[in-house]
Formats: C-alpha cells, sequence, structure tokens
C-alpha cells in the first residue's frame, strides 16, 4: 500500500514538474507577413507565451493572407511568469500590453487567437478588446489549451467585445492535450485549417 502511494506521489509530480517545463518552453513556428496587396478585410491579433497559439495565428493569417498583429505582455517564460498568469486571470485582470502596428479600420472580420487560462482567454486579450473600437466588427476567437475552458467566461468575453461595437461570430477551442498526450504541431495545424474550413471565408 505505502509503495502505490509512493508510485502514485512520484507519478503526480512528475507530471507537475512536466507541465511546468512545458508551459516554460517556447514552440518557435514559421512567420507569416502579408505582402502589400493583402486584403485587410481580415486580421489576426494573437498573445501567446509559449508559441503554441502563435502558430494557430500564423497558420489562419497565411491562409487568409492577413495582416497579423502580435500583442506583448510581460509573463516571462518562468515559475515567476506562470504564477504571475495565473494570479491575473484568477483575478480578471487587465494588464498592460504591447501591440504591434495595426490598423484594424479596415477590417470587417477580426480573429483573435489566444491561450485559455484559468478557463478563459489569457488576460492580454481582454485588454487588447478593452482598448479597441471593434464597431461593425465580426469577431472570431480561437483559444488554445490543455484542457478545457468554461463557457461562461467566454460569454463574459463576448459581452466585452459587444461593448465595444463587435459581435462574436464564432468561437473554436483547440485542445491540444494533457503533458504527455499532446498534439504535434501537425495535428495543431491540420485542426486549426479543418476549424477554417468549416467557417465561411470573408470576402
Ligand atoms: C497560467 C496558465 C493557465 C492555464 N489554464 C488552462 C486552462 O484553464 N484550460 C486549458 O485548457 N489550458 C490551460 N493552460 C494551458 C494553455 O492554455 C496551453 O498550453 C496553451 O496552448 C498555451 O498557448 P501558448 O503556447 O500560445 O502560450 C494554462 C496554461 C497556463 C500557463
Amino acid at each position: 500500500m505505502i509503495a502505490l502511494i509512493a508510485i502514485a506521489a512520484v507519478a503526480g509530480l512528475s507530471a507537475f514538474t512536466a507541465v511546468g517545463v512545458k508551459d516554460q518552453t517556447y514552440v518557435a513556428s514559421p512567420e507569416f507577413s502579408a505582402n502589400a496587396e493583402a486584403s485587410s478585410e481580415n486580421v489576426v491579433v494573437y498573445y501567446s507565451r509559449s508559441g503554441h497559439s502563435e502558430a494557430v495565428a500564423r497558420e489562419v493569417a497565411k491562409r487568409l493572407k492577413a495582416p497579423i498583429s502580435r500583442i506583448d505582455a510581460d509573463y516571462p517564460l518562468s515559475f515567476g511568469g506562470q504564477t504571475k498568469a495565473i494570479a491575473d486571470a484568477e483575478a480578471k485582470a487587465f494588464p498592460l500590453i504591447n501591440v504591434e502596428s495595426l490598423d484594424l479600420r479596415p477590417a470587417k472580420r477580426v480573429y483573435l487567437v489566444s491561450p485559455t487560462w484559468m478557463f478563459r482567454p489569457a488576460p492580454p486579450l481582454w485588454t487588447f478588446v478593452r482598448q479597441s473600437d471593434l464597431s461593425g466588427k465580426d469577431v472570431v476567437l480561437i483559444m488554445t489549451g490543455n484542457s478545457r475552458f468554461k463557457q461562461e467566461e467566454i460569454d463574459k468575453f463576448s459581452h466585452l467585445i459587444n461593448s465595444r461595437g463587435g459581435h462574436l461570430i464564432h468561437q473554436e477551442f483547440i485542445r491540444r492535450g494533457r503533458v504527455y498526450w499532446q498534439m504535434s504541431r501537425g495535428e495543431l495545424l491540420d485542426t486549426v485549417n479543418s476549424s477554417m474550413n468549416e467557417l465561411a471565408p470573408q470576402h
């Protein structure tokens, strides 16, 4: 019995450590930037701490040939950064952000891509929406996560979008899977492409 408890404790601890390490590992993806003739009716805006939402955002932008803009926020890839991320998500904070130059005015549809933190879009996205004029724009929310989100949190996010004049027309949650059972990068991008196939493009 004691041996079983010890094995379970070691397994639990190593899974916990693996989660911590994975959450602190940035996984790079090829950059995409729209060329001068690209239509700006669609725009992609994303926040990503460890690179997975970034890969998704770049795939969406590449597919739509859309301008893409990164949100920066202060959540370093360290245990300290992770603790702050959890605290801010739980406190429903609006952290300071820096958004890569972006002209939202011509956009009819805005794709927001974010990791899921404490069952909701990561706080930098909330700040972005709160400080943006989304008048008349459709918004598509794509979240990546390991396990799950809460619909009531998305509903609150949708209300915030409404308060800025926009309209959430579609939400997508890409479950990457937990520690040892995560999607490969290929599987992640295949999932993005199938979701995009189901969503009528903005012309
Ligand atoms: C602080 C923190 C909280 C998280 N909370 C959740 C959660 O509630 N639900 C979930 O499915 N994944 C959760 N995750 C996992 C991330 O959403 C997932 O790894 C995501 O794909 C990371 O995206 P990124 O690489 O773009 O930062 C959390 C990760 C962190 C760092």
